[in-house]
């Protein structure tokens, strides 16, 4: 019997301390330090007969050459399409894949309806370790999906779903929700901490791999924006996805951080309504929807996310501050990249807004890390600033250089065809060699932000600029 020792863990980094401290030295947290038990022996009972006799003698690996061919389990397809093109095309069998999202921004309802989906074609198990069956049952019949093939259960020990799940007609699919309330008995630290977090899920991933059968495991993230037992939870799954959503939005955006499968940059975006998640298939719309004309200090930025075009509007506030140092506050974009366009504004065209307080807003709750969003935050901020609003049917995009100079960016094509298909009349763009314009879209193109001003407003005038440029 191996004895068991206390280490110290930080609960926001997973850093392990010899001893307890105030403040965690790996990442400057204070009070997340908890006293643990890890213990020497190796974990699941429930397998240990299995386990011991798949595991042979030492040395006894057999090297396969690369070039031999595999079979390829076909995907599980949720038919959720927006949820399927975040994963590349559906669930992989044996894989494990972590929906990590803020307490009540929907993980459980998107599951229990991919579950329901899931289960007309393979065995679904969906085990909740935080409501019971009757809540559950409760949720899918507002959600319509109570006649589906889903099989429940409540429970939070992992020995005890590591039998389940581990037999020959075992469920395809395995819903964990939430593995901060699962608990591995080996350890005596409690639900939710880093040991504990990463054993479960440990145990789960070596089981599910062994069956082939594919994990869906729910994590609630901390304030910081982090899944709780964290990083050690990234490295060990396949494929990590992201719920996020502002409160108060109905807009919730599923977005691919890793994935060993498929592509990092999709997300899908859905529409949290009454009855459960609906897919929004055009997001434009969605974006556009709440959009006042004439009004200054909001730009139409044609956007890319993953391979999606997306038009959203970007909203800004310039306003003489009070401060001596003046706030600048911003929702849905890099506050650092904010800086930088106000930098280029003041040094290199002259605008004057170090005096000012700045606020910067994506509308509709999306966050966007596009470098290309640049010249629409900069439009946003000179509109706000002259009180002279940007023409309702105009699309922005390009990125901004150090030294005020319009660089392209990727995929104007598709930028441009989504902008015409919405209506939208002219578009501001980067320059670029052999342009030409798209049908009924009038292109201004912009070599640096000298003369950005002059393009506000009165159609006419700002042709006449375009020459110039
Ligand atoms: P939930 O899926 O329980 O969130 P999580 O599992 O991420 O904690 O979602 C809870 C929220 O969603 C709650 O505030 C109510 C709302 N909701 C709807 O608006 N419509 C619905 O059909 C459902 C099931 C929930
Ligand atoms: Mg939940």
């Amino acid at each position: 019997m191996a004895r068991s020792r206390s280490v110290f863990v930080c609960q926001s980094c997973g850093t392990i301390h010899p001893r307890w401290a105030g403040q965690c030295e790996g990442c400057g947290e204070w009070n997340s330090i908890v006293e643990e038990t890890s213990d020497a022996a190796p974990l699941g009972g429930a397998a240990k007969g299995k386990s011991g006799a798949s595991r042979g003698k030492a040395g006894s690996i057999d090297f396969v050459p690369l070039t031999g061919s595999s079979e390829r389990a076909p995907r599980l397809a949720t038919r959720i399409g927006e949820f399927d093109r975040v994963l590349g095309g559906g669930l992989v069998q044996g894989s494990a894949t972590l929906i990590g999202g803020d307490p009540g921004i929907g993980k459980s309802t998107l599951l229990l309806q991919a579950a329901a989906a899931l289960s007309a074609s393979a065995r679904c198990a969906y085990i909740s370790g935080e409501e019971a069956i009757d809540q559950v049952r409760m949720r899918a019949d507002r959600l319509g999906v109570a006649a589906s093939q889903v099989e429940l259960a409540a429970a939070t020990n992992v020995r005890d779903i590591c039998a389940a799940i581990d037999v020959a007609a075992g469920p395809k699919i395995v819903v964990i929700d939430s593995i901060q309330t699962m608990y591995v008995d080996a350890l005596d630290s409690a639900p939710g901490t880093v040991g504990q977090v990463r054993a479960c899920a440990q145990e789960l991933i070596r089981v599910a791999k062994r069956r082939g059968t594919a994990l869906l495991i729910v994590g609630h993230v901390t304030k910081e924006g982090a899944i709780a037992g964290p990083r050690v939870l990234e490295h060990m799954v396949d494929t990590v996805l992201y719920f996020e959503g502002e409160r108060g939005h109905p807009f919730r955006i599923l977005r691919g951080v890793k994935n060993r499968f498929g592509p990092t940059d999709e997300i899908g975006v859905f529409d949290m309504t009454g009855e459960g998640l609906k897919e929004v298939g055009n997001p434009s719309e969605l974006f556009l929807s709440d959009r006042q004309d004439g009004v200054a200090g909001a730009a139409v930025f044609a956007g890319i996310e993953g391979t999606r075009p997306m038009l959203v509007e970007i909203q800004a506030l310039v306003v003489p501050s009070p401060l001596g140092t003046p706030r600048r506050a911003v929702v849905g974009w890099d506050s650092a990249r904010l800086s930088m366009v106000l930098a280029v504004l003041e040094g290199r065209a002259g605008y004057r807004l170090s005096g000012n307080d700045v606020y910067l807003n994506v509308a509709g709750g999306l966050r966007i890390t596009e470098p290309a969003a640049d010249l629409a935050v900069a439009v946003a901020l000179i509109s706000s600033l002259t009180g002279e609003a940007v023409p309702a049917d105009r699309v922005v995009f390009g990125e901004i250089g150090l030294s005020g100079e319009v660089r392209a960016v990727s995929q104007t094509e598709a930028r441009l065809k989504e902008a015409a298909k919405l209506g939208f009349a002219s578009a501001m763009t980067p320059r670029r060699r052999g342009a030409q314009s798209k049908g009924a879209l009038r292109i201004i193109e912009m070599g640096d932000l000298s003369a950005l001003d002059a393009l506000f407003g009165d159609p006419a005038g700002a042709t006449a600029r375009i020459a110039e440029i």
